[in-house]
């Protein structure tokens, strides 16, 4: 059932809060402890619909997950190549990544499963795997448009591919290197823009060998070297910087406001929006910078913040990709135009975004323009009127960012239904409302 949410306008943002678990590392954490011998603990796992749906289709894929009551997750492994086949349909809910990563699993595993997913995902494209994953021997049978439900026949004598991807997707990147794990000799991605890089990293805690190679003409080729033994290994998943960026903004655009974030990976492919705020201004302190489990971390200092208009680049947007809802919400609190540009992948994210942004900014009293690819925000320098009824089209970031709208909006923001903000960023409502935010039914 929808459960709409309004977010008032605040005095100010303070204090330390703590935002959930990365996203990305806690899908590959569940799948790599699967894959690997022994029994390997999770540490500030995001315990979200999206990560509890690949936990699920992990248990039935025949590894042993497990949630302690400590808070950490063990996760005993079945080995490369020794996934069972699942008795039920996959239901990957709402998650792109679980779906996309897990086809690539089981693409190279002989046997036949079966996927499915909520609305949203059903209706996003899955042709970007199944191309490749059948070039190394599975065989799909997907709906019109490459579409879940989706059965993934595995290949029984998997092939070595080297791959360019025609999109910067780290999804399809992942989908590949995974199928390439239970595959003899070696698999290679070449990406033309480098896209988030936790699959390598966490494949090579794991005991993998991956290998990066800049390319002369730009680019960089990643290559596994198939059939290695993956050893369990201890995860430490930090906070997510995509969901640290609603609090981020949120501080810098309610008058003053000092908030900090601990523990925010700071991965440079996953930093994009940091980037952008700086350059509008942003007033962002990076504190205690080190590294954890193999990922960058650091406490981020949040101040109030007079912001300008900038234009992003295109070659900008692998980096920051989830992050423009958000950022769009900054751009229209700022002083003067802001140009973003390279965008038509928002189109195929949990909605369509690029349209999901702009008819909620137009409710909001915000100028804003939408092309095919690129999107418009003309900010006043003061507080939009807000008093919008916004349809998030069950989409996380479209729920949580008009949320952070309101905070300063003249009058409330209302998003149709918040129920998606679950799939990410469980106790987001509360968490913001316990800083000072009014966010109520
Ligand atoms: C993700 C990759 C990105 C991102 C998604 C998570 C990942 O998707 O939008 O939220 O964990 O690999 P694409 O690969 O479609 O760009």
């Amino acid at each position: 059932m929808a459960k709409p949410l309004v977010s008032s306008r605040v005095a100010a943002l303070t204090g330390t809060v703590r935002v959930p678990g990365d996203k990305s590392i806690s899908h590959r954490a569940l799948m790599f402890g699967a894959l690997a011998v022994g029994e390997s603990v999770i540490e500030g796992l995001l315990e979200g619909e999206d990560v509890l749906c690949t936990a699920a289709a992990m248990r039935a894929l025949g590894a042993e997950v497990e949630h302690r009551e400590d808070g950490t997750w063990r996760v005993r492994g079945r080995g490369v190549g020794g996934l069972a086949e699942p008795d039920g349909v996959l239901d990957m809910g709402n998650s792109g990544t679980g779906a996309r990563l897990l086809a690539g699993l089981v693409a190279t595993h002989p046997f036949t499963s079966f996927f499915t997913g909520d609305a949203s995902l059903r209706s996003r494209p899955m042709r970007r795997v199944i191309e490749p994953l059948s070039r190394m021997g599975a065989q799909f049978v997907a709906r019109d448009g490459g579409r879940l439900p989706m059965a993934v026949i595995g290949a029984s004598r998997p092939l070595p591919i080297a791959y360019e991807l025609p999109v910067a997707s780290a999804q399809v990147k992942s989908a590949i290197l995974l199928a390439g794990l239970n595959t003899p000799g070696e698999t290679t991605v070449i990406e033309r823009h480098a896209t988030r890089d936790h699959t390598e990293l966490m494949l090579r805690n794991f005991g993998a060998t991956v290998t990066v190679a800049e390319l002369p003409e730009g680019g960089r080729a990643i290559t596994l070297v198939g059939q290695p033994e993956l050893m369990a290994r201890p995860v430490l998943v930090p906070s997510d910087p995509s969901s640290a960026a609603f609090p981020a903004v949120a501080a810098l655009i309610c008058p003053g406001s000092d908030v900090l974030l601990p523990g925010i990976g700071i991965n440079p492919l996953r930093t994009g929006l940091y980037t952008t705020l700086a350059e509008m201004g942003a007033n962002i302190e990076l504190v205690n910078s080190r590294t954890e489990a193999g990922e960058p971390v650091a406490d981020l200092r949040i101040r109030h913040s007079e912001l300008k208009g900038v234009v992003v680049p295109p070659e900008r947007a692998p980096s920051m990709i989830d992050e423009y809802p958000i950022l769009a919400m900054a751009a229209a609190c700022a002083h003067g135009t802001t140009r973003m540009r390279g965008l038509a992948e928002l189109r195929v994210k949990e909605s369509d975004r690029l349209a999901a942004i702009a008819r909620g900014l137009e409710a909001c009293g915000v100028g804003v323009e939408e092309d095919k690819d690129s999107l418009t925000v003309h900010g006043v320098g003061r507080p939009p009127q807000g008093d919008g009824l916004v349809t998030t089209h069950f989409d996380h970031r479209i729920a949580m960012s008009f949320l952070v709208l309101g905070m300063v909006s003249a009058d409330p923001v209302t998003v149709d239904d918040a129920t998606a903000i679950d799939t990410s960023f469980p106790g987001f409502a509360a968490l913001m409302n316990g800083l000072g935010a009014k966010i109520a039914p």
